[in-house]
């Protein structure tokens, strides 16, 4: 049996956020969509503006249905067929929230999410997301540059990589009584891919919060790698002079590598990544190299065996 007590991610009673601050959040985000034109709820503040990074090929797709995007998911600390999380989220609790940014950084601390987003402006990005089974999505989240926020910690020389790790608790992620993966749930990112301005930390999508299933209350999208890569319902962030190890990658390192870009050309070893489904559509359409974001992110990558590093 697990006791909470014993749960090293639970955040310290100092670390909780009072319910006023969360309602804050929504009325925060709230406020910032709307000033968008995507919903009626009077704008106070221009706080969420349409992204100006160029998004690939991403930006001419249409998004996927909010329906579909919230009702086929993968986050197995709910149950791994796609309906669950959906289904069994509710016990998520996403407020309070408190998110701990630590290890190579001059300022280590926890901020409850309000207080991660209140400084920065919220940006909407409307993001392709592949996933590793041959799926994919359009989806349009709100969020900040993850390098906005880490930059307010100060990052030291030590700061390589950068580990991600989702909440720990049986009773609110009742999947994790099942060993399908080794929990927390845990990914990493190279400093550099972290630092790039695509790498968003999203808090809503669809000009809303995030739903539980889709990682409330903040989760990682880096939209030039598989899915798996982008972390739901984050409360630990440590700066890393290693490579970091990944719950997918320990469960089967062969199949799902660190760097995991989208890559037409490098199978998995189970099956073909030339072509994908896109999530509303019977036709399959060409996977496009790291998602369509080349042009963005090939340089990060410049004289790696990207075989070898997949
Ligand atoms: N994060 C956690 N904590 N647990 C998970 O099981 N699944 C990953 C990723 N993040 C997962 C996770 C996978 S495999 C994918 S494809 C995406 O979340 C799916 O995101 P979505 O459900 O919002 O589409």
């Amino acid at each position: 049996m697990i006791l909470r007590s014993d749960d090293p991610s639970a955040p310290k009673p100092s670390e909780i956020t009072p319910k006023a601050l969360y309602l804050d959040r929504r009325r925060f985000i709230a406020a910032g969509v709307a000033a968008l034109g995507l919903s009626a709820v009077p704008a106070k503040a221009a706080v969420v503006i349409r992204s100006t990074v160029p998004g690939g090929p991403a930006v001419a797709d249409k998004p996927t249905a909010r329906d579909s995007a919230t009702g086929y998911n993968n986050f197995y600390e709910f149950g791994t067929d796609k309906e669950d999380p959906q289904r069994n989220a509710h016990t998520l609790r996403p407020d309070p929230w408190s998110v701990r940014v630590e290890g190579a950084v001059a300022k280590p601390g926890a901020l409850a999410v309000e207080d991660l987003i209140r400084p920065h402006v919220l940006e909407e990005r409307v993001y392709r997301l592949r996933c590793v089974e041959g799926w994919s999505m359009v989806i349009p989240w709100i969020g900040v540059p993850l390098r906005d926020v880490l930059a307010r910690f100060e990052p030291t020389l030590g700061a390589k990589f950068v580990a991600f790790e989702t909440l720990l608790d049986p009773e609110r992620m009742p999947g994790q009584r099942r060993s399908v993966l080794e929990w927390p749930y845990r990914e990493g990112l190279r400093i550099d891919e972290a630092m790039h301005p695509l790498t968003l930390l999203a808090v809503g999508m669809y000009g809303e919060v995030l739903p539980n299933q889709n990682g409330a209350p903040v989760r990682l999208v880096v939209p030039w790698k598989y899915g798996f890569k982008s972390i739901k319902s984050i409360v630990r962030i440590s700066l890393v002079e290693a490579q970091p190890p990944t719950s997918w990658g320990r469960s089967a390192p062969g199949e799902y590598g660190f760097y995991s870009n989208v890559n037409p050309t490098v199978d998995h070893p189970r099956w073909s990544q030339a072509k994908e489904r896109p999530i509303g559509s019977f036709l399959r359409r060409d996977t496009l190299m790291f998602n369509g974001y080349a042009d963005q992110v090939a340089g990060l990558y410049a004289g790696m065996d990207l075989r070898k590093d997949f």
